[in-house]
């Protein structure tokens, strides 16, 4: 064990490690693998001496100030190799952790701040009586833990200074992650395999996941975490559940996460045998105030309920004719005495609106059903707004709703999993999405009320408030996928300090997640910062949200799929235009739901943003944009440049090669490449389906012309079939070939002749790897197979459609490309399995990337 004198002195060789660190990129592998601890909190290694004593001692006795000893003792020895000791005497340097009561009692003459709220902390290096003391002081134990998380935060982000002194605390008390498992132990929304809670409608036995996660969560300060859906939530009230629930606290209890759950409001009936669930009925209430004391006698820290009611067929207050206030203060009277909370979410709207009612309008329900009752809700409840009118799109504008509710503690649902914005197959960075909602002045009272500042209960001075991200995590690496963790990471960051830029939180984040070579982290972080504005330019720009099939998958293109039915995610295209008319003087109205400034903005085309204009507005593909272009020219060009994003994120994360552990590596690579191809799917669905639809050609030429494209349809067919796809944009040219096993058990072929010039070339092959089957596929050359794979993705779906159309590249050797000269032969052999039918659409040459 080193010592911290000699360490004094070695102070200023912190920073120099930092940029050393360089010298030792490649050397940190095995640090990298993807483990449950795959995450921020891995730390990049430093060599060099801490910069910070090698005592660390707590003033308290509490779990949680054990948990900041630790976080210190483990942070410091993964950065520097050497960890410090628990412990220690007043006779020796150290850094000492504890709440102000502890400080002001252990260390009188200490000069700490006489007050800090509960869960802040003050941080700074002290001499006292010749011993230096490095303090982390909380407003609570909570408080200590989130100093803890900070110092080390700092040490790896910045390195530490004696000099500094760190005081912060939360913007908002209510900082959540909502998780949406089942009891079966499958995860709504999750894309990161099974639950880390349940299984077989029980809580799993080993939660050691469980305390990881709590420990990631409490390390960018979140508070709290519901474990279970907002759909069908009665089993999670029975008696054996809630004893199951308090084994959950207890692993997240020395985090200082505070456990909640969601809860169907028609339990009294539904497991507590009573006959009605009728929210003013006695019996109900009673019911209510026992089952809350029996959580309370296992859980003594619950926080609180969570409630999605007479919404998507969950049951209501609605059917006894009560309203939500009823139902929430029928909860909240329950929970008060205890201390606990209801976040009762404004997700109410009707799924059956009639598409040809051009009043009808799904954006408007929140604020229509909630803000005649603002002041009818009890003291603790909040009401949980998601960011946007309809439902976590890759573009909405901010709900109304935020401004709507001045008397009414709020928070704001965000979604960490990317259910509507590439379900973690995408790489899409959202805090960018997240800053713009959290900034945007909705001028309530004509007045400052920026969206942060409402849901941190300071523009209307009410005292409870927050945010809520549904985060979904599983048992496969959380997210799913490595990059998509920076969105676990933003989402507490920016609940803590929503005044954090998207682009700081990115870098922080890499900083942590990888090692500490300028060269990743300029570029982990710009691809982090390029992906949302990528994802929405080849999904549905201008404010059309995410162009997918709102009752389908909600991943792959599903253009049509979004109109004509009863869930209102419409974005009304005809021969003639596109957009949704919200305005007041000849539409839905929606736009009048908003404080007078801002609604006067989105009232007229003339003054609505382009990237919102066809949420607000009804325009021909020929209406000009502020930036002079015409929308439909706009949807070419945006589609187009969105594809070349996708790709350059494969083409920037391909120059860390070498820096980085190559197993994550190769994971993320081979996550870009699938994106970039599928930026592809989605690009052409649009371009091809809008082209169909306006008549209107793409200036640039490129629209309907897929030079070097050769369909299947096209080919010399063996045993393949020509299909028609549905939808038809999904498949080029709306048709691809399948393979029927029974038909061809030894499998099908297609064979082109190539008739281009002669030269190095790049061949893609655009097939669709369906579940139920893994197909198999091979690329020929003249009789010789240059490439063989297999369709062993899990997409959505089990037809051939944009959810699961996908691109194999084959690049030759060394990637130098394929040499094909006119006349060669092209054939591709596709081997079904199973309910794989090896579909293809077509297969695409173009000039070698190495050569372009
Ligand atoms: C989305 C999502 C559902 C979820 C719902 C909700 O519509 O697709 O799975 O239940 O949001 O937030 O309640």
């Amino acid at each position: 064990m080193r010592n911290r004198r000699v360490l004094k002195s070695g102070k200023i060789d912190f920073f120099r490690a930092i940029a050393f660190t360089a010298l030792f990129a490649a050397g940190t592998g095995a640090a990298l693998s993807q483990t449950m601890d795959q995450t921020w909190l891995r730390h990049g290694y430093f060599h060099g001496l801490p910069p910070v004593p090698m005592h660390v001692r707590a003033l308290g006795h509490e779990p949680v100030e054990k948990t900041a000893v630790n976080e210190i003792i483990n942070g410091v020895d993964r950065l520097f190799g050497s960890a410090p000791s628990a412990g220690g005497s007043k006779a020796s340097d150290a850094i000492v952790v504890g709440t102000v009561q502890e400080f002001r009692s252990a260390y009188r003459k200490l000069n700490i701040p006489s007050e800090l709220s509960p869960e802040a902390f003050w941080i700074a290096e002290k001499d006292f009586g010749g011993k230096q003391l490095l303090v982390v002081v909380g407003g609570s134990e909570r408080g200590v833990l989130y100093g803890a998380f900070a110092l080390v935060r700092k040490i790896t982000t910045a390195g530490w200074d004696p000099k500094t002194t760190i005081t912060e605390a939360p913007a908002m008390p209510i900082r959540w992650t909502d998780e949406w498992d089942n009891a079966n132990g499958t995860v709504e929304r999750g894309y990161g395999g099974r639950s880390i809670f349940f299984e077989n409608g029980k809580v799993r036995d080993d939660l050691s996941a469980v305390g990881e996660y709590a420990r990631l969560l409490a390390s960018v300060g979140i508070n709290g975490c519901n474990v279970n859906n907002v759909n069908g939530a009665a089993p999670f009230l029975t008696p054996e559940m809630i004893q199951g629930l308090k084994r959950i606290a207890d692993a997240m209890r020395p985090w200082g996460v505070r456990l909640a759950i969601s809860v169907d409001i028609a339990s009294p009936q539904k497991i507590g045998g009573l006959k009605t669930f009728d929210p003013l009925d006695p019996a109900v209430q009673a019911w209510w105030a026992a089952k809350v004391d029996e959580i309370y006698a296992q859980i003594p820290d619950f926080a609180g309920f969570t409630v999605k009611a007479d919404s998507e067929g969950q049951a209501g207050p609605a059917s006894y004719g009560r309203s939500p206030a009823d139902a929430a203060n029928l909860l909240a009277h329950a929970l008060a005495p205890h201390g606990g909370v209801v976040l009762y979410r404004a997700f109410v709207y009707n799924n059956h609106l009639d598409y040809n009612d051009l009043k009808a309008d799904r954006a408007r329900a929140a604020y229509d059903i909630f803000h005649p009752l603002d002041g009818k809700f009890a003291a603790n409840v909040i009401v949980q707004i998601k960011y946007g009118p309809i439902d976590f799109q890759a573009r909405e504008p901010v709900s109304p709703l935020f401004a709507g509710l001045e008397k009414t503690s709020e928070a704001m649902e965000l979604q960490i999993t990317q259910e509507y914005t590439g379900q973690q197959r995408h790489l899409v960075y959202l805090a960018p999405m997240w800053k713009q909602m959290l900034d945007f002045d909705l001028r309530a009272d004509n007045r400052s009320t920026p969206v942060k500042e409402i849901i941190a209960g300071k523009s209307f001075n009410r005292p409870l408030g927050g945010m809520i991200g549904v985060s979904c995590v599983g048992r496969d690496g959380w997210l799913g996928s490595p990059l998509a963790m920076a969105n676990l990471y933003a989402f507490g960051r920016l609940a803590w300090d929503p005044n954090l830029s998207a682009e700081q939180i990115a870098e922080e984040w890499t900083r942590q997640t990888f090692i500490q070579d300028p060269r990743v982290i300029a570029t982990v972080t710009r691809m982090l910062m390029q992906s949302w504005p990528a994802y929405v330019d080849y999904t549905g720009p201008l404010g059309t949200q995410t162009l997918t099939d709102p009752t389908g998958s909600h991943y792959g293109p599903g253009i049509e799929g979004s109109e004509r039915n009863g869930w209102g995610q419409w974005h009304r295209d005809d021969a003639q235009g596109i957009g949704m008319d919200r305005s007041v003087a000849t539409g839905t109205g929606f736009a009048g739901q908003y404080p007078p400034q801002v609604a006067k903005m989105y009232e007229s085309p003339a003054t609505t943003p382009d990237d919102l204009l066809l949420f607000f507005h009804h325009v021909p593909y020929t209406y000009k944009l502020h930036s002079g272009q015409t929308v439909i020219q706009y949807f070419y060009d945006s589609h187009y440049r969105g594809a070349d994003e996708a790709t350059q994120l494969g083409e920037e994360w391909e120059t860390l090669k070498g820096k980085i552990d190559p197993k994550l590596y190769e994971d993320v690579r081979a996550r870009l490449e699938y994106q970039a191809g599928h930026a592809i799917v989605w690009r052409d669905a649009i371009v091809q389906y809008f082209l169909k639809e306006s008549g209107i050609p793409d200036a640039k030429g490129r629209a309907g012309h897929y030079p070097g494209r050769l369909e299947a349809e096209d080919a010399r067919l063996a045993g393949y079939k020509v299909i028609e796809v549905t939808p038809w944009e999904d498949a080029s040219r709306g048709k691809a070939v399948t393979c029927d096993a029974s038909s061809a058990p030894k499998g099908c072929s297609a064979e082109w002749t190539y008739t281009g010039k002669a030269g190095r070339f790049d061949i893609a092959v655009q097939y669709f790897d369906l579940q139920g089957g893994v197909a198999h596929f091979t690329l020929h050359v003249n009789g010789t197979a240059i490439a063989k794979w297999a369709a062993d993705a899990r997409l959505p779906s089990r037809r051939p459609n944009g959810d699961n159309s996908t691109r194999f590249t084959a690049r030759g050797p060394d990637g130098r490309g394929i040499e094909l000269k006119p006349g060669d032969l092209l054939r591709v052999d596709g081997t079904p399995d199973a309910s794989d039918p090896a579909a293809l659409d077509y297969i695409e040459i173009e000039p070698a990337a190495s050569a372009r």
